[in-house]
């Protein structure tokens, strides 16, 4: 499938005032006030939104939005679900205008992750005004983010799903214990993954988020409010083995990690398939739970866990 990356991300939240406030003050986003009033939006480039968060009584990942070129590889992605008898549901205009795009489908992965296939979001250029002195965020020709989630079973239909269906590339396990995957879409050929799922037995959820800033300055004044806030932290300020991000990672409002990444050079796709001795050069001390809030048991997450 010719998918960019991830277009965008819905999440529950019972905290959506905190969010408000976290999202400008702390990240530097932008509230988006021309989406459904219903929720609350954030604008991180010229696109309508990026991040949405709607009422929940549970905090959780409600969605990963990825994004296909346009509406030819929609179409023919469609078709591909329909070949491996992969269940989608095509979203009618209401769901499109929700989500600012020109058509969108939702499907399930084979762990039960809620996801949407879409093209054409409206944009405005030159649009985003950030909340508080900030250069933006790397958005643009490789999707908006990257995310890790746990899963209570990860299976072989999983991976052939993301690799064989869904066209993402396998980047590797990563340098943690447990089975790890890590996936990138076939057309970001910018950074080393996309998602990653990480088994967690009996536990569901979203681990971290990793947002691109265009600065090391805007890094710096996002750990200065971090610690402005005394917002705790999950690692402290490091650089990755495998990638050439300095980032550190705290809590969101939602329990889940905000890593704030700032690429020190440009990514390069990998040669062979790393196997990393530790997860980083130097740094990323672990200064709280590596499973955060937002990853639940199973029981606390009720029937509509997803
Ligand atoms: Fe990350």
């Amino acid at each position: 499938m010719d998918i960019i990356g991830v277009g965008y991300l819905g999440f529950e939240t019972a905290k959506l005032e905190e969010w408000r406030d976290y999202g400008t003050g702390v990240l530097g986003w932008q509230v988006a006030d021309n989406v459904d009033p219903d929720g609350l939006h954030f604008k991180l480039d010229e696109r309508r939104s990026r991040f949405s968060f709607w009422p929940g009584e549970i905090d959780r990942l409600a969605y990963v939005g990825w994004e296909a070129v346009g509406r030819q590889e929609f179409l023919a992605a469609l078709d591909t679900f329909d070949l491996e008898g992969v269940p989608y549901e095509r979203g009618d205009a209401e769901l499109a205008a929700r989500r600012g795009v020109r058509e969108v489908a939702r499907f399930k992965d084979p762990v039960g992750f809620q996801h949407e296939l879409f093209y054409g979001q409206k944009f405005a250029p030159d649009s985003f005004l950030p909340s508080r002195p900030h250069s933006g965020f790397v958005t643009a020709e490789r999707g908006m983010c990257h995310l890790v989630v746990i899963t209570p079973e990860y299976t072989d239909a999983l991976e052939d799903f993301l690799t064989r269906i869904m066209g993402f590339r396998w980047y590797g396990s990563g340098a943690g214990k447990g089975r790890t995957g890590f996936f990138r879409s076939k057309l970001n050929d910018r950074t080393s993954h996309d998602i990653a799922y990480g088994h967690g037995p009996g536990m569901r959820g979203i681990q971290h988020v990793g947002l691109y800033l265009k600065a090391m300055r805007d890094v710096g004044q996002t750990y200065d409010r971090v610690q402005q806030r005394e917002i705790p932290m999950m690692m402290t300020l490091g650089q990755h083995t495998q990638d050439p991000h300095l980032s550190f990672y705290h809590y969101s409002p939602s329990g889940f990690a905000i890593e704030s990444i700032w690429e020190m050079r440009p990514w390069v796709p990998e040669l062979f398939e790393p196997n990393p001795e530790t997860l980083s050069a130097w740094g990323h001390q672990l200064v709280g739970p590596i499973l955060g809030p937002s990853v639940k048991k199973i029981s606390e997450l009720g029937e509509a866990a997803a």
